[in-house]
C-alpha cells in the first residue's frame, strides 16, 4: 500500500503566515503538522510516499527531504495550481500504479493515527473507506450521511444545511476505481475537483465504500483557533523534560519541555509548553498551552496559550500575550520614546486585537 500527502493549496485561512510559508509547516507542539501525517503512515507500516506539492514545494521538500529521516521513501508530485483533492488524485495515478492508496490531507493531526484505519481497509475487500468524526460545524466539512445499517447514503461538500454532523476526515483509503471517479467528475462550484464528489461517484457506481467512526480528537489546522487547539492537545502529552539551562531565580511547574540549548533566568514556566533550543527566556511568565520555537528571545512578557515560530523576538510587552500566533523572524518590543504609542508595521492581512 502507498501513502499520497496532499501538501500543496493557498492556506488562506492562516495569513498572513502563509504568504510565505507553507500551512503544513506550521509548528503544532514545534513539529510541523505534516511530520505528524508522515509518522502515522509510518506507523501503519506505509513507507512509500507520494507528496502533492504547489507553490510551497521547494519549502516541503527542505523540510521532508527524502523521507529517510522516518525510515520512508518520499517522491514528490508538483501540482501546478491547487484546482481540488481529486486533481491531486488524478495527478498522482502513474506514483499508485494501481496500487491502493492512504490519502492523507498534510493539515490534519489524527490523535490515535491511523494504523487500526489502515488494517481494516487492508483485511477487508472495499473500494474505499472514509474517516468520519463528529464536529459541532458540519457546514465547514465533507458531511457524510449514513443509513440504517451504517452504510454511506450520501456525501456533501460543505452544505449549508447538513443532513449530520458527521465530518469528512482528511483521510481516505482507495484502490485503483478512484482513478476512475476522479475522470468522471466536474469541478464544483467552488471551481475545484472534490474528493466527496469522486467519492459520491463510486456509491453511485454501486462500488463498496465502507465508514470508520472516529471517537478520538482530529483537528484540520486550517485556521488559527484550530492551530492553537492542536497545539494545547498536543503538549498535554508530553512529560517534563528539563534540559536546558535554568538559574535559581527560576520556577518551573508541570509539564515543562526545556530543549538542550535554551535558556530561561529569572523567570516563572507553567507547563504544558515548550521551549526550543537557542531561546532565551528572561524575567519572563510563560504559561501553559506555549510553544516556543528555536532561537527566539522573550524578556520581560507574560505569555500563554500561543505559538511563537523561530527567531522571533518579543520584549516589555505591558499586557499579557494571548491566544497569538507569531510567525518568523517577529519582533514586537515597547520602547520609551514619547509620545507614547502604538506602531505596527504588519504584513497584509495581519491580525492585531488590543483588549
Ligand atoms: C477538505 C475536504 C473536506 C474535509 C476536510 C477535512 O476540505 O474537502 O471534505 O472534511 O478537508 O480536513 P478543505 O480543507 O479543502 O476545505
Amino acid at each position: 500500500m502507498k501513502g499520497l500527502i496532499l501538501s500543496g493549496g493557498k492556506g488562506t485561512r492562516l495569513r498572513p503566515l502563509t504568504f510565505t510559508s507553507a500551512k503544513q509547516l506550521v509548528p503544532v507542539a514545534n513539529k510541523p503538522v505534516l511530520f505528524y501525517g508522515i509518522e502515522a503512515l509510518v506507523a501503519a507500516g506505509v513507507r512509500d510516499l507520494g507528496i502533492v506539492i504547489g507553490h510551497t514545494g521547494d519549502e516541503i521538500r527542505a523540510a521532508v527531504g527524502d523521507g529517510s529521516q522516518w525510515g520512508a521513501e518520499v517522491t514528490y508530485i508538483p501540482q501546478d495550481a491547487p484546482l481540488g483533492l481529486a486533481h491531486a488524485v488524478k495527478i498522482s495515478r502513474d506514483f499508485m500504479a494501481d496500487d491502493p492508496f492512504v490519502m492523507y490531507l498534510g493539515d490534519n493531526l489524527v490523535k490515535d493515527g491511523i494504523t487500526t484505519f489502515v488494517d481494516e481497509f487492508r483485511s477487508g475487500s472495499h473500494n474505499a473507506q472514509i474517516l468520519l468524526a463528529k464536529v459541532a460545524n458540519p457546514q465547514q466539512f465533507g458531511v457524510a450521511e449514513l443509513g440504517p445499517d451504517g452504510e454511506v447514503v450520501r456525501l456533501e461538500e460543505k452544505p449549508a444545511e447538513p443532513r449530520s454532523d458527521l465530518a469528512l476526515v482528511g483521510v481516505y483509503l482507495f484502490d485503483h476505481n478512484i482513478f476512475r471517479a476522479v475522470d468522471s467528475i466536474s469541478p464544483s462550484p467552488r471551481g475545484e475537483l472534490e474528493i466527496t464528489d469522486a467519492i459520491s461517484w463510486l456509491i453511485e457506481t454501486n462500488l463498496a465504500v465502507r465508514p470508520h467512526v472516529i471517537r478520538g480528537w482530529w483537528k484540520d489546522t486550517g485556521k488559527v483557533e484550530d492551530m492553537l487547539e492542536a497545539n494545547r492537545i498536543v503538549l498535554d502529552t508530553f512529560t517534563r523534560n528539563i534540559e536546558g539551562e535554568t538559574d535559581s531565580d527560576s520556577v518551573f511547574e508541570g509539564k515543562v519541555v526545556l530543549e538542550p540549548g535554551a535558556v530561561v533566568r529569572k523567570s516563572v514556566v507553567r507547563g504544558p509548553c515548550i521551549i526550543g533550543s537557542g531561546t532565551l527566556i528572561e524575567s519572563t511568565f510563560v504559561g501553559p498551552y506555549t510553544a516556543v520555537q528555536k532561537d527566539c528571545r522573550i524578556a520581560g512578557c507574560e505569555i500563554e496559550n500561543s505559538i511563537v515560530l523561530e527567531g522571533s523576538s518579543l520584549e516589555a510587552i505591558p499586557d499579557r500575550v494571548e491566544g497569538s500566533l507569531i510567525g518568523r523572524g517577529v519582533s514586537i518590543h515597547r520602547g520609551t520614546r514619547l509620545p507614547k504609542a502604538y506602531r505596527f508595521v504588519v504584513g497584509d492581512n495581519s491580525e492585531v486585537d488590543i483588549f
